[in-house]
């Protein structure tokens, strides 16, 4: 069993058997000062939240619901890059302990041969527009043996995927070592330059056709990859003045869904 050997990514742990959501709990706590780098945990969630206000489907006791607590000194309109870095980070994670190929779907989502094995949610609390924290949502279907029927087709867990009960405790340790590493590198420059190569090659979306679908307006293009501040590039051909023209989109996290076709 692998242990938590971070400087501080992780070091402290608030670990509950039931709470409704573990990044509600987590924004609580993140008001104190002294918090950063706390990791709340809990067994089950009975109301573990999604994107947009969606849903998360838990089951108790097999799973890693966690929620880490950041109190960075970085500018509010950077934090949504620390969702990619989350990506990179536990996707790493899940390789070495697994041992399996998962990949990254831009820009929040782990998946395993095509199915979604973990989501990330990062959200924030801000007084007087300043931030007080970041709060970074991961849940992961870590030894769930069975999905409800909504999710059946799109969701899968690692145990299902290995074919072998995963040890917990090993994967969130590497979690954190990842994200620790990962966090520096974004620190310095808060940007993503130093990850759009890993990232790049961890994303299932690239040189693969994908849907962007906005609030009023879809197309369909070429996923190249991220750039620097994590955005989504797209080639796509866009009718400009009667004229066929091959542009590059720069997709922000947030604003869309991306599908594939
Ligand atoms: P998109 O990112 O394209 O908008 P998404 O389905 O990835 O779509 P998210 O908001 O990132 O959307 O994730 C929430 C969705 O994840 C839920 O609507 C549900 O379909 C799915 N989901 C809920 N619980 C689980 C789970 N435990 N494992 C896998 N998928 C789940
Ligand atoms: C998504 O894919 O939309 C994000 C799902 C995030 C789920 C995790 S589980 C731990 C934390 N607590 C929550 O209520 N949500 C996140």
């Amino acid at each position: 069993e692998e242990q938590i050997t971070t400087k501080c990514i992780g070091k402290k742990v608030v670990y509950f058997n039931e709470v409704d959501s573990t990044n509600v709990i987590a924004k609580q706590l993140g008001k104190t000062p002294g918090y950063h780098g706390t990791l709340v945990l809990a067994e089950q969630q009975n109301a573990g939240r999604g994107r947009l206000g969606r849903k998360w489907s838990t089951s108790k006791g097999d799973g890693i619901w966690m929620t880490l607590i950041l109190q960075p000194q970085i500018r509010i309109e950077h934090a949504s890059m620390l969702t990619l870095v989350t990506a990179l980070a536990v996707n790493q994670g899940i390789r070495k302990v697994t041992g399996l190929n998962s990949f990254i779907k831009w820009p929040n989502d782990i998946v395993m041969n095509g199915k979604k094995v973990c989501g990330i949610l990062t959200e924030m609390s801000t007084i007087n527009e300043k931030l007080e924290c970041i709060v970074i949502g991961i849940g992961i279907n870590a030894n769930r043996d069975s999905f409800p029927d909504e999710l059946k087709n799109t969701a899968t867990s690692l145990k299902l995927e290995s074919k072998k009960e995963i040890d917990r405790v090993s994967l969130i340790a590497s979690v954190m070592k990842y994200f620790e590493m990962y966090y520096e590198m974004f620190k310095k420059e808060e940007n993503l330059k130093e990850h759009v190569k890993d990232y790049n090659e961890m994303l299932i979306n690239r040189n693969r056709q994908v849907k962007i679908v906005g609030n009023d307006s879809e197309y369909i293009g070429l996923a190249l990859g991220i750039n620097e501040t994590g955005a989504l590039l797209v080639q796509t051909d866009e009718t400009i003045r009667g004229e066929r023209k091959t542009v590059i989109k720069t997709v922000m996290s947030g604003e869309v869904s991306v599908r594939g076709v």
